[in-house]
């Protein structure tokens, strides 16, 4: 028996000024299954979900819910309708507990004011019945990036929906917290709630949908049952081409010892790291989310300090460390999370592109800036990576989220005094043809002598890439893994 339609799309068109997101697409999601929707950066698939939260309104186009015609007007109408989403940019308030988020807009009120204590109970119950373990009774502030994206999941599921939509839900959590929400995607959909899947992760999508909904350049190219489609062809509906290889061929380049680090700790986390980091070497970082490998990427830039230990750059030690110091010295880093360190909202695609170079390559700050070379330099970064825009001039609050991702680490592949570059999660939000060219710009950053510290949770990435492999587990390296003896399964039990 085929289930019931719970959401019906039809001839969808949404435009925004001098660009159409989203064209004729049609779209029918069933009650009880895992529907996956993929596409390359900017094909439309956040656009399509934000419409069907009643965040944007169809330009034209009509929606079905349960059978009937609706038009959510707002999100509080869809989310009355039984719908809620997991949005792509992380959406806590940063000075309220885990939990205060979960019901944030939904309190629970005895004699008018809010009852933190039922609502603390509820959420303890809420997480034994999907087994999350995450504090919810500190600020979310406090937490890392995974644990967030938990309770963002939780929150959506307080109320239990008809529908749920995930957009991009794995990308800042690690294998382990995947599998903890597939189980709870697996449950929940055996209650009959439908889900929406966006993901750029080939194997999740394979492993958890039903159906696959392939988007390309605002049109829904094909849907089709899971079982029936491979990689390979999902790949193709994708980007309308063959993509032979996933990732680049490694020829190794690694020459002197650039980084080296002796019984490194930092009094909390980390402790007794000793790596090293030759030039033209790519180095990737492997570990469970806490693990230590952010951590010890910040450390190395001079966002956080050293307790114990040492750090030598070139085999001179760097007694004191900051930000402006690591830059002076070549040493760059592109941070985890864009919305919190990536990007500005408030400035364009050209600012954001080329603030690293404010200073010393465009003369002066802010008023005084050499327009022609910044300009320039910006197409260079966006030409790179391909970046998805309309004009330079654009707000980066207007890109899809793959294409900010590229502008928070195109701005620093330009910079020619760079030695050491630390990429923590640079594919993130990425899509796959993408990603391959990013792959391509690290081995070629290599190739010009420049040491890569590239941090995953993806391993086969890092495996593909990778000269060496350090795995982290509480706060240190446990063990040091060459090219040759890379596999999969060995570094997997390592890391646990
Ligand atoms: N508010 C907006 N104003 C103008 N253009 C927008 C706006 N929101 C999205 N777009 C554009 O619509 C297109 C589709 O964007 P969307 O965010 O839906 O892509 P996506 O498939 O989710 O990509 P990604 O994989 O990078 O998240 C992009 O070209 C984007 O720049
Ligand atoms: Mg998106």
């Amino acid at each position: 028996m085929k289930a019931a339609v719970l959401l019906e799309i039809k001839n969808l068109i949404k435009s925004f000024p001098g660009i159409t997101a989203l064209n004729n697409v049609d779209l029918e999601i069933r009650e009880g299954e895992v529907h996956g929707v993929i596409g390359e950066n900017g094909a439309g698939k956040s656009t399509l979900c934000n419409i069907i939260t009643g965040i944007y309104q169809p330009t034209k186009g009509d929606i079905y819910w349960e059978g009937k015609k609706v038009t959510f007007k707002s999100p509080k109408e869809a989310l009355n309708a039984g719908i809620r989403m997991v949005y792509q940019e992380r959406n806590l308030v940063p000075s309220l507990t885990g939990a205060q988020n979960i019901y944030l807009g939904n309190e629970i009120t005895k004699k008018g004011r809010i009852d933190e204590k039922e609502i603390m109970s509820r959420v303890r119950k809420l997480q034994a019945s999907l087994g999350i373990d995450v504090k919810v009774d500190v600020p979310v502030s406090k937490l890392a990036t995974a644990e967030r994206q938990l309770i963002e999941i939780m929150r959506a599921l307080s109320q239990k929906p008809k529908l749920l939509i995930l957009d991009e839900p794995t990308s800042s959590i690690a294998e382990k917290d995947v599998q903890v929400l597939f189980q709870v995607i697996k449950k929940i959909k055996d209650e009959g709630t439908g889900v929406i899947f966006i993901s750029h992760k080939m194997e999740e999508i394979f492993s958890i949908t039903d159906r696959i909904s392939i988007f390309r350049d605002g049109q829904k190219v094909y849907t089709g049952d899971s079982s029936e489609l491979s990689e390979e062809l999902v790949i193709k509906h994708m980007i309308n081409r063959d993509l032979s290889q996933r990732y680049p061929t490694v020829i190794p380049h690694a020459k002197g010892k650039l980084l080296e680090t002796v019984d490194l700790g930092d009094g909390r986390l980390l402790h007794d790291i000793n790596i090293t980091v030759k030039a033209g070497e790519v180095v990737g970082f492997y570990g469970l989310v806490g693990s230590g490998r952010t951590e010890l990427a910040e450390l190395l830039f001079g966002l956080t300090s050293k307790k114990k230990g040492a750090i030598k750059l070139n085999g001179e030690e760097l007694e004191t460390l900051s930000p402006s110091l690591a830059i002076k010295n070549g040493v760059l880093l592109t941070p985890e999370d864009r919305k919190e360190h990536g990007l500005f909202d408030f400035f364009d695609i050209k600012k954001n592109a080329t603030i690293p170079y404010v200073k010393e390559k465009l003369g002066g700050f802010m008023g005084a800036i050499k327009a022609k070379e910044e300009k320039t330099l910006a197409q260079e970064i966006a030409e790179k990576l391909g970046l998805v825009y309309k004009n330079l001039k654009q707000s980066v609050t207007e890109l899809s989220g793959g294409n900010k991702q590229k502008i928070v680490i195109g701005k620093w592949l330009v910079n020619e005094n760079m030695k050491l570059i630390i990429m923590d999660e640079p594919t993130q939000g990425i899509d796959v043809g993408t990603k391959f060219e990013i792959y391509i710009l690290i081995r070629d950053l290599a190739k010009m002598g420049v040491g890569v510290i590239f941090i995953s949770s993806e391993l086969p990435e890092l495996l593909g890439v990778c000269d060496r492999l350090y795995v982290f587990k509480e706060g240190t390296v446990v063990t040091d893994l060459p090219r040759e003896k890379f596999d999969r399964e060995k570094v997997l039990r390592y890391a646990l």
